[in-house]
């Protein structure tokens, strides 16, 4: 008996030091990573494994601003009609409130949009993290057939003829409207798609009464129960691949298994990453519903409880969960010094 204490004792000892590493050596990764973090990240009051979002990114203006149009611009689609604003909606959380978007041939695309606010953040871009820059990343919604359904060869010429952004491009770019101008300008301006100052961010920066108690309980169960182990740093995920379904096989539960639930299968071919995803950012999770990869879930709060049954193998209180949710809409930041809203018409 005394004996098994023991032995419960060191693997809880480990299991708490393995938590304790993946929170302490976060922060060090993400300042030691690719992302340039100015200072007003580092100057964080709090010492927590989640760090507010900086209030300013610094960017070429003229840069932001061309790839701004571009990015509202359908002609950027094969038939003309689907820019990247169609399914990455600014004025709403970045996505478009459906749990599949509408495809160029009018039909559910194969998996949820996720938003674009602070994709600048994420290790990799889509679920199954296929792209290591927001330029690949780019450049593949331009080509899916699905999305802007485009080749190069039809794309330059359109725009070259386009007064607006050929005079632009020049004044920008020495060699013009070519491949590389093109994916950089989108890239610059979705660098810029960040959504600082949410409540809980200025509460991280030592306003206590920026979230009320309720919230800060949420706060606190989101890493007792260990939420915080995948959801965590900058965007409150972005940074982590995992398998979903870890303690119980979601895929079977709901059924009809697609390609797109393969998640990073589909991009190594390697079994162990079969149903692999990487972890979504909780940055305005309270206004991108629907959720999860498939787009199945409406509500947050039952979010949070099928996360509590399939990654953490618990069920948790009622009490909780409303709480965990509370917690979660702290982090519901700005755009352009206006909070982001969900889009109610299409719910
Ligand atoms: C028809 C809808 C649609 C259009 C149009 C579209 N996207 Fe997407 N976008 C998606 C979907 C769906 C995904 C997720 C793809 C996946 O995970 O395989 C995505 C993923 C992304 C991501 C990765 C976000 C993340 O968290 O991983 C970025 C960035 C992005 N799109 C930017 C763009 C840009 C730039 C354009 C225009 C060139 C564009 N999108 C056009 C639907 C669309
Ligand atoms: C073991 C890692 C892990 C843990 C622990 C975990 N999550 Fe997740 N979470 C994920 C993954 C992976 C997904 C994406 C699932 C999918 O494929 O759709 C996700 C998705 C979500 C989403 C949906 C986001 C969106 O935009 O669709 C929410 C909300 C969420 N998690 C909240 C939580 C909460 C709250 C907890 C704690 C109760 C938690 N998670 C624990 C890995 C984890």
């Amino acid at each position: 008996m005394s004996v098994c204490i023991i032995i419960n004792g060191i693997l809880y000892m480990l299991m708490r030091l393995t938590y304790l590493f993946i929170v302490l050596t976060f922060p060090l990764l993400v300042f030691s990573g690719g992302i340039s973090s100015p200072a007003s990240t580092t100057n964080h009051y709090k010492n927590e494994p989640i760090l507010p979002i900086p209030l300013t990114i610094s960017l070429d203006a003229r840069k932001v601003k061309l790839g701004e149009r571009l990015f509202n611009d359908p002609q950027l689609s094969h038939n003309n009609l689907l820019a990247c604003s169609n399914c990455h909606q600014l004025l709403l959380g970045g996505d478009d409130g459906l749990a599949r978007s509408i495809t160029n041939q009018g039909k559910p695309d194969l998996i949820n949009a996720p938003t674009v606010f602070n994709s600048v953040y994420n290790f990799r871009q889509t679920w199954r993290g296929a792209f290591r820059t927001l330029e690949l990343q780019a450049e593949a919604d331009l080509k899916n057939p699905r999305h802007g359904a485009t080749t190069w060869d039809e794309l330059l010429p359109k725009l070259i003829a386009n007064v607006y952004y050929k005079k632009t491009f020049h004044s920008i770019y020495p060699e013009g409207i070519t491949r590389k101008t093109v994916l950089n300008a989108i890239a610059t301006f979705e660098k810029s798609l960040i959504t600082p100052n949410s409540r809980f961010d200025q509460y991280l920066r030592g306003d206590e009464s920026a979230i009320t108690n309720d919230e800060k309980k949420g706060y606190l169960y989101f890493k007792q129960y260990g939420c915080i182990a995948c959801h965590q740093g900058v965007n409150v995920g972005g940074n982590l691949f995992q398998k979903f379904g870890l303690f119980a096989d979601y895929f079977s539960v709901r059924g009809n298994i697609k390609k797109a639930d393969y998640g990073r299968f589909n991009v190594t071919g390697e079994e162990k990453d079969r149903f692999v995803f990487r972890v979504p950012s909780l940055r305005n999770v309270g206004v991108t519903a629907p959720y999860l990869h498939d787009g199945s879930l409406d509500s947050l709060r039952k979010t949070i409880e099928f996360m509590a049954i399939y990654q953490l193998g618990t069920t948790l209180p009622d009490e909780h969960v409303i709480k965990l949710e509370l917690f979660l809409n702290t982090l519901t930041g700005e755009y352009k010094g206006q909070s982001l809203f969900m889009k109610e018409a299409l719910r």
